[in-house]
């Protein structure tokens, strides 16, 4: 064990121009894992490369390969309406300044290694409605922090009416008021019961007020995520969604997982391996979630310094 550990620092150190510390990380990051396993989104020849918000908008309409290279900014929403689409950033800082998408009524559709900073007003930054087999990864979601009024803005990363087959991995959501909502409504269960399975792992929530996520009548595998600064709740499930959160580090996180608020019914909740510093879960009723991929875990213990230094875009690039 002990050589093993010393060729892996001297690899480190000969590979790289500062001293990094040592990250202990067991999974990939650069590997699709969970409930939205094989999705292809516009499959890997090399596409279109866009450098204007028009361009972009004409080539979400064409769906495959898409490439952003550049930050762009007042795009507005633009729309993909098209599946087996791929939009991936170029670099480390390509992506959307006040503008967003709509990814609506398709199938198969990867985002990867964007800035996506500040939607236009009352807006998403990522709204999936109606779609399935979508992974989002490798992002940097932000708007102006928890100020102002709270519905200046909407989430972060949202789904709703029946979307189904998701993994959000990698990601950073920081500075704003309400992360990630999965379930609009609690009077929409017709369309979403059954739907809306979930994945979230190796996620950095950072000073964001609540929904991280909140989720309404589906299924929710929440672990390996880092969560720092949540003043109001964390993990939330309502409306009899079954939520299972392991290996998550929270420091200052009010309601870390909580199961009755807000909403007529209560949700589920299942927990394994947690860390809580300053913060504190409400579980009212438990279920066990089984999920039907595999995954690798980081401890809770070292998931905040592994997304600080492996989530967000610049880690995979394009
Ligand atoms: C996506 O790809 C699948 C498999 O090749 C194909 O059946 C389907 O029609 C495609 N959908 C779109 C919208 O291009």
């Amino acid at each position: 064990m002990h050589f093993l550990t010393n060729v892996a620092v001297a690899l480190t150190a000969a590979a790289s121009t500062y001293a990094a510390p040592m990250e202990k990380r067991a999974a990939a990051v650069d590997e699709l894992v969970g409930y939205a396993a094989g999705t292809t989104g516009g499959g890997s020849g090399a596409g279109t490369t866009v450098t204007t918000c028009a361009a972009l908008a004409a080539a979400a309409k064409v769906g495959g390969v898409i490439k952003i290279d550049g930050l762009l900014d007042g795009c507005d929403i633009i729309q993909v309406k098209t599946g087996n689409t791929s939009i991936l950033g170029v670099g480390a800082n390509s992506g959307l300044t006040n503008g967003g998408f709509q990814i609506r009524k398709v199938d198969n559709v990867i985002i990867r290694n964007l800035v996506l900073k500040v939607a236009p007003k009352g807006k998403d930054l990522i709204d999936i409605d109606a779609s399935t087999r979508v992974w989002v990864d490798h992002c940097d979601f932000a708007s102006v922090g928890i100020t102002g009024d709270k519905d200046t803005y909407d989430g972060l990363l949202d789904a709703k009416h029946g979307s189904d087959s998701l993994t959000f991995s990698w990601n950073k959501f920081h500075d704003h008021w309400k992360a990630s909502l999965v379930g609009h409504s609690d009077s929409n269960g017709a369309q979403d019961t059954g739907k809306l399975h979930v994945t979230y792992h190796h996620n950095l929530f950072e000073n964001v007020n609540s929904r991280l996520p909140s989720i309404r009548f589906g299924s929710a595998h929440v672990y390996s995520s880092c969560y720092n600064k949540g003043p109001t709740s964390g993990i939330h499930s309502r409306m009899g969604a079954v939520v299972f959160a392991e290996e998550n580090s929270f420091t200052d996180t009010k309601l870390a997982i909580v199961t009755n608020l807000d909403s007529e019914e209560d949700g589920f909740a299942s927990e394994k391996n947690n860390l809580y510093v300053n913060s504190e879960s409400r579980i009212t009723q438990t279920k066990s979630l089984t999920v039907p991929y595999k995954y690798t875990v980081d401890a809770a213990a070292g998931v905040c310094d592994i997304v600080r230094k492996s989530a967000g875009p610049g880690v995979v690039t394009f």
